[in-house]
């Protein structure tokens, strides 16, 4: 039964999302999926929601108390961040209050953040929890090819009507490439394989998700297309622009995606475009590599990194050239 005030379906609320969770009824959810900043600094559209490490994770704790408070006992939530995010929620709240914990990983392949000292980050983590024992799942929505369908006890499931195997907890999906006609010019816009996954996984055509933080509407595009009830938030006026309209259309308008603002971009003069590619392999290489700043400020020759409104590190051209690979 869909308990979620019916005012707050299929509703984009352009509000910070905790005045939305602390407004709903205890146990109203079937799913939510929360894939906020990260707190390590990424520039969403000229804004940062970037606190101190302490801060964050106060915040990142209340968020996931408020949406345990407003999932229904048979509720699923899922919560997507960078690995010691999720690991410091998991130890200072979810081990305790959730009936199941359990950690999955995105995997994917990159070509940026590399560093010679260390791996590639080239994963995010995704915590499940469970308010009950008897959560909703359904493997048969989600059931994937038997790897070796010859073996003869798989033929024997096959042949008893098992529609295949519950996916393993790591799971590989490419970034969305700018260039793709799903890419709008939002920062952190996740493949939409990976959220109809676990769309899939917990709820029917009718059941109520959450996604508590809209982005580029990539999650909730989804869940509308699924026929699922869907409430979202997004605080930033320009990419609610591009929800609302996605929801509206079922299709990006041309001046949101990102191929079209390349293509714009490459009318600007030769050092411009110079400067803008640099940027953006600067962003997404420390976007992956640093934990914590503010901002990042590239001029052509010098970058600042910026916390707190110091500069706390300096790279000069020649140094960027040694670390990224590609930077010309
Ligand atoms: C990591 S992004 C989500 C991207 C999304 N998964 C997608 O695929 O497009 C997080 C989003 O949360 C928004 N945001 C940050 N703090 C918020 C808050 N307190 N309430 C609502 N939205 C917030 C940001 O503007 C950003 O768009």
């Amino acid at each position: 039964m869909n308990t979620l005030p019916k005012k707050f379906h299929n509703k984009v609320e352009q509000r910070d999302v905790m005045d939305v969770l602390r407004v709903l009824p205890p146990a109203c959810l079937d799913m939510i999926w929360g894939d906020p900043d990260y707190g390590v600094g990424i520039n969403y559209s000229g804004r940062k929601y970037t606190s101190k490490w302490e801060e964050y994770i106060s915040w990142y704790v209340g968020l996931a108390k408020e949406c345990m408070r407003v999932l229904k006992p048979t509720g699923n939530l899922f919560m997507m961040n960078y690995p010691k995010q999720n690991a410091h929620l998991r130890a200072l709240y979810l081990d305790d209050a959730a009936h199941g914990v359990y950690d999955y990983v995105w995997v994917y392949p990159t070509n940026v953040g590399h560093s010679p000292k260390r791996f590639t980050t080239a994963h995010r983590s995704i915590l499940h929890a469970t308010k009950g024992k008897s959560n909703n799942f359904y493997k048969e929505q989600i059931a994937q090819p038997y790897r070796n369908p010859t073996d003869k006890r798989i033929q024997g499931r096959i042949a008893n009507g098992s529609p295949g195997r519950m996916p393993y907890s790591w799971l590989q999906y490419n970034l969305v490439k700018n260039v793709s006609l799903e890419k709008t010019f939002h920062a952190c816009q996740i493949p939409q394989e990976l959220s109809e996954l676990f769309i899939k996984s917990c709820t029917k055509s009718g059941d109520s998700v959450f996604v508590l933080f809209g982005g580029s509407g990539s999650e909730v595009a989804k869940v509308k297309e699924l026929k699922r009830t869907y409430l979202t938030c997004e605080i930033h006026p320009d990419y609610c622009e591009i929800i609302r309209t996605r929801l509206k259309n079922n299709f990006i308008k041309k001046e949101h995606r990102m191929s079209s603002i390349m293509q714009s971009r490459r009318n600007i003069g030769e050092n411009g475009k110079k400067i803008q590619k640099q940027s953006d392999l600067i962003d997404r290489y420390f976007r992956t590599t640093t934990e914590l700043y503010d901002d990042l400020e590239w001029d052509g020759e010098k970058l600042d990194i910026i916390l707190d409104g110091d500069v706390i590190e300096s790279y000069t051209h020649s140094d960027l050239s040694k670390i990224i690979d590609g930077f010309l």
